[in-house]
């Protein structure tokens, strides 16, 4: 599920005073926050599905719910990272281990999901990259990385685990001192075109462009004793948000 959903369940669950399955049970769960929740949780069936089951349909998800801007998207991240080794929490379908390898870093893979890491290593051996290029897997609550091994960590588009205490930990323990956790949580399209309006429109009704989404990353960030700004890319139809995490 992608961050801003997170946020959003953790607002709703404390509003109603009750746990989320609580609030799915018609005998305890009310009116519109139980309708929510139950939305919620179909869209965190969906996408547990678009990860696992149907990752070999995840690229052309990720173009259309965009309009074909998903990859400069997730290339907003590329100017903020530091040093050569690069480790890609969340790669996903692998592109942008691509696009790193392309101008000179040394990125590493890593992802939870077995059928996404198939199709990314399927792209690697395309490109002569499957030897170069380590994809491991695993959850990001337990990074197999030594302490302070890293100058920087990427995540585009990581889901609701880029907030959790254990992962912003193990971020700080992998992390070079100077180093710096880059993501990018989150995008919106500002095209005035039907299709732009369409994605627009789909991206906000799934949660994807939150705009007060910001202030609990910063401070779960911050209180892990990282220094965080937002930068903001403008792209011609759309503005790309970017975290940039630096360890202190
Ligand atoms: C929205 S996709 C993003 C993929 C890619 N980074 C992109 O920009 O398209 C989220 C990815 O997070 C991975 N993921 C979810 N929870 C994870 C966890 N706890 N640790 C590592 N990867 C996780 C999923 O398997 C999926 O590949």
């Amino acid at each position: 599920m992608p961050a801003p959903f997170l946020i959003l369940e953790e607002i709703a669950t404390e509003w109603m005073g009750t746990s989320f399955d609580a609030a799915r049970n018609p005998s305890t769960g009310s009116g519109c926050f139980r309708d929510l929740l139950i939305m919620l949780s179909l869209l965190r069936l969906f996408f547990r599905l678009l990860y696992h089951e149907f990752a070999f349909t995840y690229d052309w998800v990720s173009w259309f719910v965009s309009m074909g801007q998903w990859r400069s998207w997730q290339r907003a991240a590329l100017p903020y990272l530091r040093g050569r080794r690069v480790l890609e929490v969340a790669d996903g379908t692998g592109d942008m281990l691509l696009d790193m390898a392309a101008l000179g870093f040394e990125p590493i893979g890593f992802d939870l999901s077995p059928q996404m890491g198939r199709v990314a290593r399927r792209k690697l051996r395309a490109h002569h990259l499957a030897t170069r290029i380590p994809l491991t897997r695993g959850q990001a609550q337990a990074l197999p990385f030594a302490s302070a091994s890293l100058p920087a960590i990427l995540s585009t588009f990581p889901t609701e685990f880029i907030v959790a205490p254990a992962v912003i930990a193990e971020f700080y323990r992998v992390v070079q001192p100077g180093g710096v956790v880059v993501f990018v949580p989150s995008a919106q399209i500002t095209g005035l075109n039907f299709a732009d309006r369409f994605a627009h429109w789909l991206f906000r009704v799934t949660g994807q462009s939150a705009s007060d989404w910001f202030e609990p990353f910063r401070q779960r960030y911050a209180q892990a004793g990282f220094a965080v700004r937002l930068e903001t890319v403008t792209l011609p139809r759309s503005v790309v948000a970017v975290v940039v995490a630096e360890k202190k």
